[in-house]
């Protein structure tokens, strides 16, 4: 269109401005730089209780309680406020100009499993305090708040189970339920926590208190190494997770009357540890049947009991994983699961107990949370991939209670939960740096008149 009247014109040019300006936050975040966010990664793996390149981090142990004390430190650093509630998860809060509007928030967990790596979970805690450096540094200012979490006990090698802090904040974990859990040695969780300071753990009261209002919270970003092959097989320099598969857990139990493995005829046995081969074998099929590569179910853990070379054995004990992101699908799994575990007992004459321990739904991302990390990754200039995440996170916690997504960045080889999981300085700087523009984005400006001056 053709405008020969000068007012419209001026309003024209008004409007291609202020267009532009609302598409462009023009935020700096070039201090975020690839060798100081990666050697303070380094710094913080020498809290571990194996030696390097390894990193062992259980929760509530020595060097997660050094880790965390250290974490607090650059919270403050970064100046933000730290709090932390009743298990310790450990929030970092930059107060936006809108107090009455949700928090935007981010973060991981601390924690690594014995012998794991420098990278997963502590990346996207150290990455939300640098990337809110950066956004300090570059002037910017927040109208919503921005929050940096640190959750406890992501990972299952301590208590066997999953995301402790991150259920309890959401409302998906009961004091009375963190009884059941208990490590090698037979402390609970709850004396764990209370050994290392959070003496509350154990009070409803007090979790209820930690529960996030899901009302107060306007979305999660979560920044993660991949903990698999597709972006560095594809040289992507991000990813951009559009679901995560919902973990599940189940447990049987056969029990049959055993005898020794050599007088005992084998027409007479009812041995449970076959039962638990033919049930595995049935869940595999089963997974198989579905047709799709989404539908994963793993036997993971098999004890047979007593586990001697002579006897026939008296209990087996198993734990299946299986995950999807059709919770549908999954479900039919399951109960193949729980069906064959009861024909199969039933066939082989052994006792069987067969439990959902937990199933939670898988999650799809939220929209503006994606629409956020496209545009901070199109600035940025850096290739991105879509995928899904097979592995679980905090963050399949938090899409359940607010809209929800993740930034993933390559891990050499794939690898993780390994002494030899690597991310280069440059792809942990582009995550970083991809995680501060879209906290800019989803927290908005509340000066809009910097802005301008940026352009
Ligand atoms: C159990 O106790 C042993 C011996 O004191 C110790 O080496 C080990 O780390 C403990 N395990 C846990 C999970 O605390
Ligand atoms: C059943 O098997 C489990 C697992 O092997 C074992 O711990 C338990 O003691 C057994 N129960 C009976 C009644 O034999
Ligand atoms: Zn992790």
């Amino acid at each position: 269109m053709q405008s020969r009247n000068p007012t419209s014109q001026i309003l024209t040019w008004t409007a291609v401005f202020l267009c532009f300006t609302t598409l462009t936050t023009a935020v700096d975040v070039s201090s975020i730089k690839d060798h100081a966010v990666w050697d303070q990664l380094q710094e913080l793996a020498k809290f571990s209780d194996t030696p390097p390149p390894s990193v062992t981090r259980l929760v509530y142990k020595k060097h997660d309680i050094l880790a965390r004390k250290r974490i607090k430190e650059l919270m403050k650093e970064a100046g933000l406020t730290v709090q932390e509630d009743a298990v310790g998860n450990t929030f970092g809060r930059w107060e936006g100009s809108d107090t009455k509007a949700g928090t935007v928030m981010t973060g991981s967990h601390a924690d690594a499993i014995v012998l794991g790596g420098a990278y997963d979970g502590i990346l996207g805690v150290w990455g939300g305090i640098a990337a809110v450096a950066g956004l300090r540094k570059a002037g910017f200012k927040p109208t919503k708040s921005i929050e940096v979490v640190q959750w406890t006990s992501e990972e299952a090698d301590r208590f066997t189970e999953i995301c402790f802090g991150s259920r309890i904040a959401t409302g998906y974990m009961k004091a009375h339920e963190l009884d059941k859990f208990r490590d090698d040695n037979g402390t609970t969780f709850q004396e764990a926590a209370s050994a290392a300071g959070y003496k509350q753990a154990s009070s409803q009261a007090y979790l209820d208190g930690s529960q996030l209002d899901a009302k107060t919270i306007d979305s999660y970003v979560e920044l993660h190494i991949e903990q698999g092959p597709l972006l560095e097989a594809d040289k992507k320099d991000v990813g951009i997770v559009t679901h995560i598969f919902g973990p599940s857990l189940s447990h049987v139990v056969f029990n049959g009357s055993g005898g020794h493995a050599g007088g005992m005829p084998m027409a007479n046995r009812n041995d449970p540890s076959l039962a638990g081969a033919e049930l595995a074998l049935h869940v595999e099929k089963a997974a198989l049947n579905t047709g799709s590569i989404h539908n994963v179910a793993t036997t993971g853990t098999w004890n047979i009991w007593p586990n001697v070379l002579n006897a026939v054995p008296r209990g087996a004990s198993l734990l299946f994983d299986i995950r999807d992101v059709e919770d549908k699908r999954r479900q039919k799994v399951i109960q193949a699961l729980l069906d064959g575990a009861q024909s199969i007992a039933k066939k082989r004459k052994v006792e069987v107990k067969a439990e959902v321990v937990y199933a939670y739904p898988p999650i799809t991302s939220g929209e503006k949370v994606l629409d956020a990390i496209k545009s901070a990754t199109r600035e940025l200039k850096v290739s991105t991939m879509e995928l899904m995440s097979k592995p679980y996170h905090d963050a399949a916690f938090m899409g359940l209670v607010a809209p929800t997504a993740m930034i993933f960045v390559p891990c050499r080889g794939g690898l993780s939960h390994h002494p030899d999981e690597y991310s280069s300085p440059k792809n942990v700087g582009d995550g970083v740096r991809t995680l501060a523009l879209t906290l800019a984005k989803l927290a908005g400006s509340s000066e809009p008149s910097q802005t301008h001056a940026e352009l």
